[in-house]
């Protein structure tokens, strides 16, 4: 049965695309959701699909990007939806509006999307006070930003683990949207490995270890991506998102909003942002898990992210234009997948494209296939 959202596709095709969004958003809010997705969503997922992380039960590992529920307006929806996590944010500690519309491209024909929205948040207390409504249930991660207008960086990051620790079951600090301008500049080695040291022992003044991760660009020169693996395994980071969107426009775009200012996802971000994964697995030695993002459309994308290094996956540009009927595609595809390359877990196949043994933090050798 073709769901809600197909039928209703073109009429959003025909909306500026951030009214789509709020549109499909409010529908969500006011419980539409499962009329959205299909009746899948309500099936157990297959074993061979869960996971511990962190201490944190996966019943799949497909979640839902940054950016898509900027304000925690409906985490419990979309985790209905069928998401393995689901990822709030980028939430700033004031709230702010972001850049000027327009601001949000779709990029029909290359099966893609542009931003600039610029951290466009309700701020921190919105979101936790929605947060702390919750009945928790199912897995949700906060991702942190700072304002365009802050002095104190570090200070708005730190702000950030201190409200949001006891309501998230992740958090995540993220340095890499290209639309704030500066932002970016602290992946640099020294600015990184400062920040990331305060914000470690922020969070143990919070006395809850809540799993603390790396949202990094793909944007990043061969000693960056050196750097940025070993601050991290020093800092005692406890898993690298790879990665947010470009700012390099690939050859061969066809859309005409192609050279929009802004960061790009989608498909043609699915081979870059794999290849830093792959490499940033290898330059972390599987020590830490990896979230796999960028460019994610079917169940074999999120295979080859698996089999890059990727313990979980996450999408959002797909969801525009193939509707939430896709998470559960991609959740049985990647059930067969597994099988029938002979793995049992998903913890076998990660990072057995890489070509050489790898020590899981569990300790166990993994050789790959
Ligand atoms: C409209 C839009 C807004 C986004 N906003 C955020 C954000 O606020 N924070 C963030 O970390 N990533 C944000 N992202 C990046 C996504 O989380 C993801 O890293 C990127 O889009 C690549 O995945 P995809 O190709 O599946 O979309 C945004 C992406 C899009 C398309």
């Amino acid at each position: 049965m073709a769901s809600l959202y197909r039928l209703i596709l073109p009429a959003l095709r025909r909306l500026p695309r951030e009214a789509a969004h709020e549109l499909t958003l409010r529908a969500v809010e006011l419980g539409a959701g499962r009329f959205l997705g299909a009746a899948a969503a309500q099936e157990p997922d297959p074993p061979v699909l869960a996971q511990r992380l962190w201490g944190l039960d996966f019943a799949n590992p497909v979640g839902l990007a940054a950016g898509y529920d900027k304000d925690a307006r409906v985490p419990d929806a979309m985790l209905h939806l069928g998401f393995g996590f689901v990822e709030v944010g980028t939430v700033t500690a004031r709230p702010q509006p972001g850049n000027p519309r327009p601001r949000l491209f779709r990029l029909e024909q290359d099966q893609a999307v542009i931003n600039r929205l610029g951290f466009n948040s309700g701020g921190l207390d919105a979101v936790c006070e929605r947060l702390s409504q919750r009945i928790r249930s199912g897995i949700v991660g906060v991702n942190l930003g700072k304002n365009r207008d802050t002095d104190d960086a570090a200070g708005d990051y730190a702000k950030g683990i201190l409200r949001a620790a006891r309501l998230a079951d992740y958090l995540v600090v993220n340095v890499s949207s290209p639309n704030t301008p500066g932002l970016r500049e602290l992946q640099q080695r020294a600015l990184l490995g400062s920040l990331l040291e305060r914000l470690s022992s922020v969070r143990e003044t919070t006395g809850c270890q809540v799993p603390l991760l790396l949202k990094i660009a793909p944007d990043l020169t061969a000693e960056e991506r050196r750097d940025i693996a070993q601050v991290v395994l020093e800092a005692g980071i406890d898993g690298l998102i790879v990665s947010n969107t470009t700012v390099e426009r690939p050859h061969g775009l066809l859309s005409r909003h192609a050279h929009e200012t802004g960061g790009l996802s989608g498909r043609p971000l699915f081979t870059p942002s794999t290849a830093l994964l792959a490499e940033m697995y290898r330059l972390t030695q599987g020590r830490l898990p990896l979230i796999g993002v960028g460019g994610i459309a079917s169940a074999e994308d999120a295979y080859a992210k698996i089999r890059a290094g990727a313990s979980l996956v996450q999408l959002y540009t797909a969801l525009v234009f193939s509707g939430p009927d896709l998470v559960n595609q991609i959740k049985s595809g990647l059930a067969s997948l597994l099988k029938s390359d002979g793995f049992a877990s998903i913890a076998e196949a990660v990072g057995t494209a890489q070509g050489a043994p790898s020590v899981r933090r569990s300790g166990s050798l993994v050789v790959p296939s």
